[in-house]
């Protein structure tokens, strides 16, 4: 008999201290602009060692609200990747600015920064690097380039760069996500971590409707957007955030894992190993197949022994929105298409066991033997 049970992608860990924080700001009856905003923003910069940090309703928010705080608007470019996920590349187009995107780095699949030196012209104002599956981009060779930076950490908490600081505390915005498959999950949410006083206040005022701290309610002296992260939401972030060391520990142990199980499949290609002192906040487990593999069969495949997974990601530039309003096509730029056309995300969170981890890779090195 073999054990065809389901294996999600992703599945949060969620115990009686979440239980518990909820329940807490319900009966406070404070569910929105109460204490729990800034008690889980302090403890989110605190943990992170960054200096300042700002909840948003999601990472797509922060993103926005960030670019605008650098100052992105009308007719710039934002210099940026395509191997992303979609959000990234939308929100410059949110300030009708445009993405321009470069190709990325074939071991760690962030933008390359030579590629990111290539594309710059006067008009572009921000760079905009994505750590894409939690591996930390080279921050250092992209603040060579002297433009403004917002960071997409969406899927990077816990990531560490190769001088020690966590990513997303360099100082410029940084956004984190907090959705329901993150290291950390609110259910909905993000956070914007930065180093400027001056900037968190204007993130602060436009997430709330552009309004001012001491302003009364339904004066507001700029734009703004309902980007708020609720009190439900904080105190279910701060309940995650006492566990969030013991779950990054449990997903190097998953990955691990599956480094040892999916050894030596000729083609396979597995994420990159922490290199130079860099070291990957886990959050995806994604393999790029063999070349010449059928990826949807593969899928099919592991769907029928109760494995899910998932092509992830595809390149942004070639999807139908892009190619319509900017005129992308084939061929611009090859690695990420390349990576972006074999890469397949395994089921991957903290309470999978070792016995899972077996079933996924032996099901998935059986259906690569039978291609
Ligand atoms: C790289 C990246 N950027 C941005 C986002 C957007 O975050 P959210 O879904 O919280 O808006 C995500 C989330 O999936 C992401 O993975």
């Amino acid at each position: 008999m073999t054990d065809d049970s389901p294996i999600p992608l992703a599945r949060p860990v969620m115990g009686a201290a979440e239980e518990a924080a909820v329940l807490e700001v319900l009966r406070s009856r404070r569910l929105s602009l109460g204490p729990r905003v800034p008690e889980f923003e302090a403890a989110f910069a605190g943990w992170l060692g960054a200096g300042h940090a700002s909840a948003v309703s999601s990472g797509t928010a922060g993103l926005h609200l960030a670019l605008r705080a650098v100052g992105v608007s009308d007719g710039d470019e934002v210099v940026t990747s395509p191997f992303s996920f979609v959000a990234s590349a939308n929100v410059i187009v949110y300030e009708r600015a445009r993405p321009v995107f470069a190709d990325i780095d074939p071991v760690t699949l962030n933008l390359d920064p030579h590629a990111a030196a290539a594309a710059l012209t006067d008009r572009t104002s921000a760079l905009l690097p994505v750590h894409i599956f939690g591996y930390p981009a080279d921050l250092p060779a992209f603040e060579r380039l002297g433009r403004p930076i917002v960071e997409d950490a969406c899927e990077a908490l816990g990531a560490v760069h190769s001088d020690g600081t966590r990513v997303g505390a360099r100082g410029h915005p940084a956004v984190f996500g907090f959705y329901a498959n993150k290291q950390l999950t609110t259910g909905e949410g993000g956070m914007v971590t930065l180093g400027d006083p001056a900037l968190k206040e204007r993130i602060d005022s436009e997430r709330n409707q552009g309004r001012a701290p001491d302003m009364d309610w339904l004066d507001h002296d700029r734009l703004g957007f309902n980007y708020r992260l609720s009190d439900l939401a904080c105190g279910l972030g701060l309940a995650q955030l006492a566990r969030l060391d013991d779950m990054l520990a449990s997903r190097v142990r998953v990955a691990d894992a599956y480094r040892a199980a999916l050894a030596n499949i000729e083609g396979l290609d597995l994420p990159c190993a922490d290199a130079g002192g860099n070291r990957r906040g886990w959050f995806v487990f994604v393999v790029q197949l063999p070349r010449g593999v059928d990826r949807e069969a593969t899928v099919r495949t592991l769907a029928a022994r109760g494995i899910q997974s998932k092509p992830y990601l595809p390149a942004i530039h070639l999807m139908s929105f892009y190619r319509e309003r900017f005129g992308h096509r084939e061929g611009e730029f090859p690695v990420c298409e390349d990576v972006a056309a074999r890469s397949l995300a395994l089921p991957f969170f903290p309470e999978l066991s070792d016995a899972e981890v077996e079933r996924v890779a032996g099901a998935l090195r059986g259906a690569l033997e039978s291609a």
